[in-house]
């Protein structure tokens, strides 16, 4: 049986920032709310599409590995917000940083779509099926929001982050994993009027539309993410103190520090991001792990324990040992194209479109 080592890492957050003050402009909302709710303090937005994201952190990752495109055997994207339904966006990555010999695939566990990557990737190279894999995580939520929802627009931001994962004799990698899906609440967190479940010719079709039951998806989540991690340690026989650090999925400081509490780990030894990015969704795990790596979090042998949760509502959890290698061996000089506005002003017709469209749902 082989290993499947990650060799790169990469990520890519569109540079315009979405404050909290900003967010409180248009909607009824303020900085102390959503900072005491979530440890948001701000998000990124999209000022191009998700492949772009896709492609820079792509290139990172690549580098990271000193990998030429043209060795890879599978791409494997984790997203919600894809760039279209067809053709998927991993082939559009495949075209444009040349994986001539690459099967693409794009995979939609929401939040989870990282991690199940991972654990999918991980296990066909340890097969012998596949040998060089990239796994690419994101997602450009803020096209799918509702900017009339204040429970839920403040919660998301837009980012990608990618890792290059290759066969390896060295006991490295995921060395285990387990994923699930709680199917019976699959309508907790669900994006209505989009997809062949909705009429073409009803006037709602095209106005994203949330249902999203916070409480109940933070109560959750707690649960099965920290259930998760016990049995990964319990596959592996190791205990919460080999663990080096936590790069957990980054939806709301509150269920990182109960998820802390509950495992048994120190607070400092959770990797926190979501003060600067909010909910990536599919990104925040590989934008974590990039920059735990950039700060100099991760040492040489050490053990990681990753977990996430999110639509499905699909959970699961990974345990990872690194191997000897914490920096990248090139770097990229790869990046969006530059972003004239700020994220108030990308935003505006999207905020004023769904104001009008709340207005006038409220008269009828
Ligand atoms: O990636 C996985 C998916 N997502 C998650 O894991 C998110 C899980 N859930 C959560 O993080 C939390 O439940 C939230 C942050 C979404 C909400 O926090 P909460 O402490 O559960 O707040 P709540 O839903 O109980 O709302 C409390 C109040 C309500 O007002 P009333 O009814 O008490 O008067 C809301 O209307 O806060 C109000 N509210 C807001 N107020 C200001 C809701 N959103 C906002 C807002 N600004 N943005």
């Amino acid at each position: 049986m082989h290993y499947a080592k990650i060799t790169g890492w990469g990520k890519c957050v569109p540079p315009a920032v979405l404050s909290n003050e900003d967010l409180a402009t248009f909607m009824d909302t303020s900085d102390e709310w959503i900072t005491s709710r979530t440890g948001i303090r701000e998000r990124r937005i999209c000022h191009c599409n998700f492949s772009d994201m896709a492609v820079v952190s792509a290139r990172h990752a690549l580098a990271a590995a000193d990998l030429d495109p043209a060795e890879l055997d599978l791409i494997l994207l984790g997203s919600l917000t894809n760039d279209s339904y067809c053709p998927n966006t991993a082939s559009l990555v495949a075209d444009e940083i040349g994986a001539v010999n690459a099967a693409a695939i794009d995979v939609n566990s929401a939040c989870t779509g990282f991690l199940y990557g991972l654990h999918i990737g991980t296990n066909l190279i340890r097969t012998g099926a596949h040998k060089k894999v990239l796994v690419i995580g994101g997602e450009f939520i803020s096209h799918y929001m509702n900017w009339a929802r204040r429970d839920v627009a403040v919660l998301f931001g837009d980012a990608c982050g990618a890792v290059v994962i290759e066969q390896s004799d060295e006991e490295c990698g995921l060395l285990a994993a387990k994923i699930g899906c709680e199917a019976d609440a699959k309508y907790a967190i669900q994006i209505t009027n989009l997809g062949s479940a909705y009429s073409r010719l009803s006037e709602e079709f095209l106005y994203v539309g949330w249902n999203f039951e916070g409480q109940e998806v933070f109560k959750r989540a707690v649960k099965a993410m920290s259930q998760a991690c016990m049995d990964v340690l319990e596959q592996t026989g190791l205990t919460v103190d080999d663990v080096s650090l936590v790069v957990p999925h980054q939806a709301n400081k509150r269920i990182l520090d109960a998820l802390a509490k509950r495992v048994g780990i120190p607070e400092e030894k959770v990797f926190v991001n979501v003060h600067k990015y909010g909910n990536t969704s599919a990104g925040t795990i590989p934008v974590a792990l990039a920059e735990s790596l950039e700060e100099g979090r991760v040492k040489p042998g050490d053990y990681l324990l990753t977990a996430s949760f999110g639509a499905g509502l699909t959970w699961g959890a990974g345990l990872i040992k690194w191997g000897e290698r914490v920096t990248p061996l090139q770097l990229s000089d790869a990046s969006l194209p530059a972003c004239d506005k700020t994220a108030l002003e990308i935003l505006a017709p999207h905020i004023k479109r769904y104001a009008e469209h709340s207005a006038s749902a409220d008269s009828q």
